[in-house]
């Protein structure tokens, strides 16, 4: 991990953006409502190894899952600010239930930087890996309620029959590092048993949540082996890396940074963290930040 000070604060002076020849060397900037999009920044950074990144997570608001809309949208424009403020050339929003409410109206406010989130990477995933077109969302309560998964699945595949369920304790679960074992087994039973035994045609789990892709090996033990279970992480970076590209927006230029920054708990997002981006960093290297500044 090579985080450092601060990247960017390379926007021009008067809140501008800058021109298309300097902007591609800014970062890009990443926001989740805390950890959990850690996931996604790791498959960033794999797929873009020579991009310098700048993520966000609004660990004091954590979690967004159980707000309302409203609230989410409003913290969702305060961390894009901040991370525009910073100097960005492109917006990953790295948190599902964030990316199913605010994709059309970050786009709007910030343009000219383009934005993009989890919730339609994921559901072209999906779609992809299913045979059957009966295909299984687990996520937020918001990001259930929302909607949002569904509808992007039905504007790919019109036919597909769709079942989501808010497997909420998951998060926790995956915060406190239980990732195995037989509680978190029964947990996930008791979540999916009900609708896998229901629901026998589905052949695909959408994890529509950052949080879910480290409770991968007990979801595999759960799941039957003839369900996919995918997650919008790798299918978010290879649509980021393209559109790089598609607005030569892409660098070659190392070194490649990542700062790493939080709204709260430096020790705790660095300890919870570290499984999270596959990779040990130290409370140090996180920079604490007050979006209401
Ligand atoms: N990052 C959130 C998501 O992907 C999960 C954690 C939360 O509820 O804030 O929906």
């Amino acid at each position: 991990v090579t985080s450092d000070e601060p990247v960017g604060k390379r926007a021009s002076p008067r809140g501008g953006h800058p021109s298309p020849f300097t902007r591609h060397g800014l970062p890009i900037g990443v926001f989740d409502s805390g950890v959990g999009g850690l996931t996604v920044l790791r498959a960033l950074r794999e797929r873009l190894p020579r991009e310098s990144f700048i993520y966000l997570g609004d660990t004091a608001r954590l979690p967004y899952g159980t707000k309302s809309a409203e609230s989410v949208l409003r913290y969702s424009i305060q961390a894009t600010q901040f991370l525009v403020g910073r100097g960005i050339k492109y917006l990953v929003i790295a948190c599902n239930t964030a990316s199913s409410v605010a994709v059309e109206d970050l786009r709007r406010r910030f343009a000219p930087i383009p934005v993009i989130g989890v919730v339609e990477p994921g559901a072209a995933a999906g779609c992809a890996v299913s045979r059957s077109g009966h295909i299984a969302v687990i996520a937020t309560e918001g990001t259930v309620q929302g909607g949002a998964y569904q509808r992007a699945i039905a504007k790919i595949r019109p036919d597909a029959i769709v079942v989501a369920r808010a497997c909420s304790l998951f998060v926790s679960l995956a915060e406190e590092g239980w990732t195995q074992g037989p509680i978190v087994e029964a947990v996930v039973r008791r979540y999916l048993d009900e609708m896998l035994r229901e629901r026998g045609e589905i052949d695909t789990l959408l994890l529509g949540c950052t949080h879910f892709p480290v409770l991968r090996d007990v979801l595999r033990k759960v799941v039957s082996s003839e369900v996919a279970i995918v997650d919008s992480a790798q299918t978010t970076a290879a649509a980021l890396a393209a559109d790089l590209v598609e607005r030569s927006l892409d660098t070659n230029q190392p070194p490649a940074r990542m700062s790493l920054l939080a709204t709260d708990g430096a020790q705790r997002f660095a300890r919870v963290g570290s499984g999270f981006l596959g990779e040990t960093f130290a409370a140090e290297q996180v920079e604490l930040v007050d979006l209401a500044l």
